[in-house]
């Protein structure tokens, strides 16, 4: 009873539109001063994602987070490293519930919560940024990360998966949170979580499919 109302309530508020904006891509139209027109294709490439395992909005109980699915696509299609953003202090995985109320919790108080470990980004010339949508923005700890770096001439995509709400403007708070990098807002990816979990040949041809657009595939 107390799940699906939280459930209810994380679509509802999906569907706020000063939340989220859930039927929009994004936007092809972009006038964000960091983003890119001609993005950076060379030099070396880092794949960083955060993603979450246990109990799932949509698939259940799962040991790979869709991201991270779909972090290891990219990773796997264009030669690049990968590090996974972990908090110190992890997010339930055996209650969905409780998970969305420290998310909840989180997203108000603007939180920068502890991350575990680091790499050192400045090594990379392309860094692809992955994260869940939760609730319009990545979640907060994404931002522990990014506010630890120096952005500076790096070039940035951001992916993202989703149970609907697709990129929204998630990728345009990434630019305006890697101050310095070229991001490239509007070209980023989005990939549903259920069919990254449950139908990985599809996902993976949505992957290779926007690499090749975007000029990335190795
Ligand atoms: C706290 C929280 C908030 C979420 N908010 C949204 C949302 O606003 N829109 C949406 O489409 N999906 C939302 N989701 C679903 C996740 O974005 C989706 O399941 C995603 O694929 C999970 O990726 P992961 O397994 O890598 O963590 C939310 C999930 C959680 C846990």
């Amino acid at each position: 009873m107390k799940k699906g109302f939280v459930k209810s309530l994380l679509m509802c508020l999906c569907l706020l539109p000063g939340l989220n904006s859930c039927a929009a891509e994004t936007s092809k139209n972009d006038k964000n001063k960091n983003s890119n027109t001609e993005m950076t294709t060379d030099g070396k490439k880092l794949v960083v994602f955060f993603s979450h395992t246990g109990e799932n909005y949509s698939v259940g109980y799962i040991e790979k987070g869709n991201t991270h699915i779909i972090a290891d696509m990219i990773a796997d299609a264009t030669g690049a490293d990968r590090f996974e953003i972990v908090p110190e202090k992890g997010y339930p995985e055996d209650s969905y519930d409780e998970c969305i109320a420290i998310a909840k919790k989180e997203l108000q108080q603007h939180a920068r919560p502890a991350v575990k470990g680091d790499i050192a980004i400045e090594d990379y010339d392309v860094i692809f940024v992955g994260y869940p949508q939760w609730w319009g923005e990545p979640p907060m700890c994404v931002y522990t990360f990014i506010e630890k770096h120096d952005w500076t001439g790096k070039t940035v995509i951001p992916f993202v998966t989703h149970e609907g709400s697709g990129m929204g403007s998630t990728d345009r708070k990434i630019a305006s949170a890697c101050k310095g990098a070229d991001v490239a807002v509007g070209k980023g990816l989005a990939v549903e979580g259920k069919i990254a979990q449950e139908n990985r040949d599809s996902a993976r041809k949505s992957v290779n499919r926007w690499l090749e657009r975007t000029g990335f595939k190795k």
